[in-house]
């Protein structure tokens, strides 16, 4: 089998990963247990996700000239990524993210863009060579929107299949032509965002699934955390269950998902065994700690997802 080529266009950040026993609420202070500093970024962590999920991976994207950036980017050389095109940018520090996971794996994030908010529709143009290789697209929204509404325009006129998982989302987001894509794979609370369909259960995330592909996505996937997937195929929906396990870190585990899902879909272009794959992926990283860390091999993906063809 030839091996997915995946270009993603997205974040990289150095996250900074406060251990707490719990996170701190409005106007409080909390001690950590334990400091890291770890590689991270929405987009870094999906060409992690996909190139150890057996893809060959491609990363669009710009870092500062300075310690972070570097270091951004050796990680992403370990996987054997191509990260020629991510692009130094002078006068902006790389991109940075405070990251307070707590006792039970559950996190909270806060992302300063840096060079992340320089890359432009132009950058795209340049390495549309690499763009028109690709199998499939993956894009997130921690760059600039009308970047990625430009990148999904291009996807179009090269006729490559792209997926966006919309997050991080505001409404702001509603004002660009985002939707017009073959896959989305929103969290419940990003689905909410986007079509206004309150979130919470599987009956409303299919509701909010249907009208995702109504606003114009082939393909909505919208992710439930432990509980499971909705799966809508743009004529009906379905549940699909999660992979249970002992959650420690749930960082980047929508990553996680997106990454091997792309990886997946493109090798069977069969739905149901991308998003098995994908759901144990997701829940296989929130087993380790951090975010890139925290990727599976494609080998221990398998023997999770096996268990529930
Ligand atoms: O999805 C997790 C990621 O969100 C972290 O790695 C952090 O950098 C933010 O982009």
């Amino acid at each position: 089998m030839n091996r997915p080529r995946i270009v993603v266009i997205g974040s990289l950040n150095m996250d900074i990963v406060f251990e707490c026993e719990q996170l701190a609420s409005p106007g409080q202070t909390v001690l950590a247990e334990r400091t890291s500093q770890l590689p991270g970024g929405k987009g870094a962590n999906q060409a992690v996700a996909a190139a150890k999920a057996g893809g060959i991976v491609s990363m669009i994207g710009r870092i500062g000239e300075d310690a972070f950036g570097r270091q951004l980017v050796s990680n992403l050389t370990l996987y054997d990524i191509n990260t020629d095109h991510v692009m130094l940018t002078a006068d902006h520090s790389s991109g940075t993210a405070a990251v307070m996971v707590d006792a039970n794996g559950q996190n909270s994030i806060v992302v300063s863009a840096g060079a992340n908010a320089q890359l432009t529709p132009d950058d795209l143009d340049v390495a549309r060579h690499i763009i028109d290789q690709a199998d499939i697209l993956l894009l997130q929204l921690e760059i600039p929107l009308v970047t990625v509404e430009y990148a999904i325009e291009l996807a179009h006129h090269l006729q490559i299949p792209v997926m966006l998982d919309p997050a991080p989302v505001t409404a702001e987001a509603l004002k660009y032509k985002l939707f017009d894509v073959d896959l989305i794979c929103p969290n419940q609370t990003e689905a909410e965002t986007l079509t206004g369909v309150p979130s919470g259960t599987k009956e409303t995330a299919a509701i909010a699934a249907s009208e995702l592909v109504r606003l114009g996505a082939k393909t909505c996937l919208v992710t439930m955390s432990d509980k499971g997937t909705i799966l809508h195929d743009g004529t009906t929906s379905r549940f699909l269950e999660s992979h249970q396990v002992n959650a420690i870190d749930s960082t980047a585990a929508g990553d996680a998902f997106a990454g091997a899902f792309a990886v997946r879909f493109t090798e069977t272009k069969c739905l149901t065994l991308a998003t098995h794959f994908a759901s144990a992926a997701g829940a296989l990283s929130a087993t380790k700690r951090g975010a890139q860390p925290s990727m599976p091999t494609r080998e221990d993906i398998l023997a999770m997802s096996e268990l529930k063809k």
